[in-house]
C-alpha cells in the first residue's frame, strides 16, 4: 500500500470514534484531510466540528460540515489529528503543517485525542523530526539562542507566518527522552507560543496504518 492508500485507511477508520450529533474536533494534514473526506462521504450527521485551521475549516465548509468556532463547545468527546512522530505511550511532535497552536487549544478541549497516522511516523523516542516551535517574532532569535546553548539547531521555517501571525523555529538535532519535562520547560520560554511536543494532549488512541490493516494502540 502507498502512503497515501495508509492516510486513506486511518481516516476511514477514525469515523469509529465519531458519535452521531456530538461536536467532533478536527486537527489539520494530509492525513486528517482523509477523514474529513471520509465523514462527508459517510453521510453521519454532525453537530459540528471544531477546526484547528483555515486550511481544515475550508475544506470541511465545501463538503458542507458545519464548523462552529471553539468558544461555542465546553469540551469535546473526541480530537481527531494526525502527527509528525509518536511514540508508543503517545506522546507526539506535530506542526509540521504549521498549526500547532490551534490544534493543542482544540485537543485541551478534548477528552480523547485520537491520533492517525501511517507507520513511518511511529518512532522510539521524538526528535528526528525537527520540532515546531510557534514564536512570538520578536523573541525568535533570543529562543534560537536557547535552543543552540541545548545543543540543538534552530531553523527559522522560511516564508511561513501562522495563523495566528507569528512564526516557526523547526528544532533540528533533539532526543526528546522527556516529553513531558521538555514541553513543560520550553512552553515557559518568553516568546515561545508554542512548542510542538504534545505530551500534557498526548494521544489516547492511534490508529496506525500498516501493510497488514489498520493498528490500533492504546
Ligand atoms: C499540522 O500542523 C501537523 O501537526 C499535522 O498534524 C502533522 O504534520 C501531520 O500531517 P500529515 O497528516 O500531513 O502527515
Amino acid at each position: 500500500m502507498t502512503q497515501d492508500e495508509l492516510k486513506t485507511l486511518v481516516g476511514q477508520a477514525a469515523l469509529q470514534y465519531v458519535t452521531p450529533d456530538t461536536v467532533v474536533g478536527v486537527g489539520t494534514g494530509s492525513t486528517v484531510d482523509k477523514f474529513i473526506d471520509a465523514l462527508a462521504a459517510s453521510g453521519m450527521r454532525i453537530a459540528g466540528a471544531v477546526s484547528s485551521s483555515v486550511r481544515s475549516t475550508e475544506r470541511m465548509k465545501a463538503l458542507g460540515i458545519p464548523v462552529l468556532d471553539a468558544s461555542e463547545v465546553e469540551s469535546l468527546q473526541v480530537y481527531i489529528d494526525g502527527a509528525d512522530e509518536i511514540d508508543r505511550q503517545g506522546h507526539m511532535v506535530k506542526g509540521g503543517g504549521a498549526a500547532l497552536t490551534r490544534e493543542k487549544i482544540v485537543a485541551d478541549l478534548a477528552k480523547t485525542f485520537v491520533c492517525i497516522a501511517d507507520e513511518s511516523k511511529l518512532v522510539d523516542v521524538l526528535g528526528a523530526f525537527p520540532v515546531p516551535v510557534e514564536v512570538i517574532p520578536m523573541a525568535a532569535a533570543q529562543i534560537a539562542r536557547r535552543f543552540r546553548a541545548m545543543g540543538a539547531e534552530p531553523v527559522l521555517r522560511k516564508d511561513c507566518v501562522t495563523d495566528n501571525s507569528c512564526h516557526i523555529l523547526d528544532v533540528k538535532g533533539l532526543r526528546i527522552t522527556d516529553p513531558a519535562a521538555f514541553e513543560a520547560e520550553v512552553s515557559q520560554w518568553p516568546g515561545v507560543v508554542t512548542v510542538g511536543v504534545f505530551a500534557r494532549n498526548k494521544a489516547g488512541v492511534c490508529l496506525l496504518g500498516t501493510a497488514q490493516g489498520v493498528r490500533t494502540m492504546t
